[in-house]
């Protein structure tokens, strides 16, 4: 029984604004109906501060099995010898590979926000930028990560962490270039794959485990699982700076990454969202997510070249994975306009800074398209070509409300080919 109509109708109102419209941020996707099963369950009652096996309180023997078994998945997905899947989301799973790695002062290396990384790769607006030296990498004029500058920076100043990994970015990474260049200065490499992740766990990219020490990842983007974070290690080690256990034996990276999670910067986990990401993570083993992910990446190829058909300025020219990034300066017209306009029509995404923007992150150049949700939604490249007409038709007339209403009627009605959580009624 649902009593608290208003939450529960607005709710429903949220259902129906995803279903009528065409989902493109890339950072977004939509969960199965079992994912979602499992996050509204019991395990929401339990706490379970510690890890299975070594708990704070009583009762946490079902709870214990849950977390092993999203654990055990995790790491037969990936091919690694250690995950913690505790972290309440990407920023709190970084939050907690910082704790382990550096001391407040110390030095890293990470992608510019402004050039497609994240916040936690180093914004001074972030505890990672506050906390922490943060030094930047960018890209080439041609869009690509600057690997030259990467590494003349990383000699120059000899960071204690090396991050790579982007919010937007649609090429794939070097991790070998990465891995040499951290060898010689002696740093730690951290890839924080939360957007390509269900790309890389179906193959379909460069594997990163085989060179980075350390990974973590968001659960709810290219995953699509339920909203939340990761760390995964392939090869355990024992930490490099002598910190010891009470016993006086050196800490493994796992045992200091598992006290940064908790208690360093969490208390109880979400033992509910840990079975959704079981479940997630269950989905993610079938032949059917490899389909997806090969789909995902044509639709965005697919989606790349309607665009640069249209006259439409793509960083980097195309894609490698999920999403593409769109200069629209050769459009006049900016990022946040671009977004408000497409909102009307149904159609969202972000607006988003390109690599030497000359504008505010509020106003920006660009747009981030990504296809993960449409592709859940069951569309094909044919359909890649619709949306493009629908976005071209929109921005090319811009400040024609009744053009946009007519997109808007045409997008709501292309959408019902799509069912989504058709049981919600
Ligand atoms: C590269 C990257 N890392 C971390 C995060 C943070 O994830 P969350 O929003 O779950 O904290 C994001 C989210 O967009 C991201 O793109």
């Amino acid at each position: 029984m649902q009593n608290d109509t208003l939450v529960f109708d607005l709710i429903n109102k949220e259902l129906q604004r995803q279903r009528n419209g065409i989902e493109l941020i890339a950072s977004e996707n939509f969960t199965s109906m079992q994912v979602m099963q499992a996050m509204g369950t019991v395990p929401t009652n339990k706490y379970a501060e510690g890890y299975p096996g070594k708990r704070y309180y009583g009762g946490c023997e079902v709870v214990d099995e849950i977390e092993q078994l999203a654990i055990d998945r995790l790491k037969k997905i990936f091919n690694c010898s250690w995950a913690n899947v505790q972290p309440h989301s990407g920023a709190q799973a970084n939050g907690a590979v910082y704790l382990a790695v550096m001391k407040p002062g110390e030095k890293f290396l990470g992608l510019d926000l402004s050039m497609g990384g994240h916040l936690t790769h180093g914004s001074p607006a972030n505890f990672s930028g506050k906390t922490y030296q943060a030094i930047h990498y960018g890209v080439t004029k041609d869009g690509l990560v600057d690997y030259e500058q990467l590494e003349t920076k990383a000699r120059a100043e000899k960071p204690k962490m090396i991050i790579c990994g982007a919010s937007a970015y649609s090429r794939d990474w070097d991790y070998k270039r990465i891995r040499a260049i951290a060898d010689e200065v002696g740093a730690i490499v951290f890839a924080d794959i939360a957007h390509p992740a269900g790309l890389i766990a179906s193959g379909l990219l460069n594997d990163p485990f085989d060179h980075c020490h350390i990974v973590s990842s968001t659960t709810h983007k290219t995953l699509r699982g339920p909203r939340g974070g990761i760390i995964m290690l392939r090869h355990d080690f024992e930490n490099p700076w002598g910190i010891k256990d009470p016993k006086g034996n050196l800490r493994m990276m796992s045992s200091l990454l598992d006290l940064a999670v908790f208690p360093g910067t969490q208390g109880g986990p979400l033992e509910h969202v840990i079975a959704a990401k079981a479940v997630a993570f269950g989905e993610i083993l079938t032949d059917d997510f490899k389909v997806y992910g090969k789909q995902v990446i044509s639709n965005a190829q697919a989606m790349a070249s309607a665009f640069v058909k249209r006259g439409y300025n793509l960083i980097s020219n195309g894609t490698d994975n999920h999403l593409m990034l769109i200069d629209l300066r050769n459009k006049n017209i900016t990022g946040k306009k671009a977004q408000e306009t497409l909102d009307k029509a149904h159609i969202t995404l972000n607006k988003n800074a390109v690599p030497f923007d000359d504008k505010s992150p509020f106003v920006t150049s660009g747009i981030r398209v990504g296809v993960p949700a449409v592709t859940t939604r069951g569309m094909q490249e044919t359909q890649m070509e619709t949306l493009v007409d629908f976005i071209d038709k929109v921005l090319m007339h811009i400040d024609d409300e009744k053009t946009i209403a007519t997109v808007a009627a045409d997008v709501k009605s292309f959408m019902k080919d799509f069912p989504l959580y058709p049981q919600l009624g």
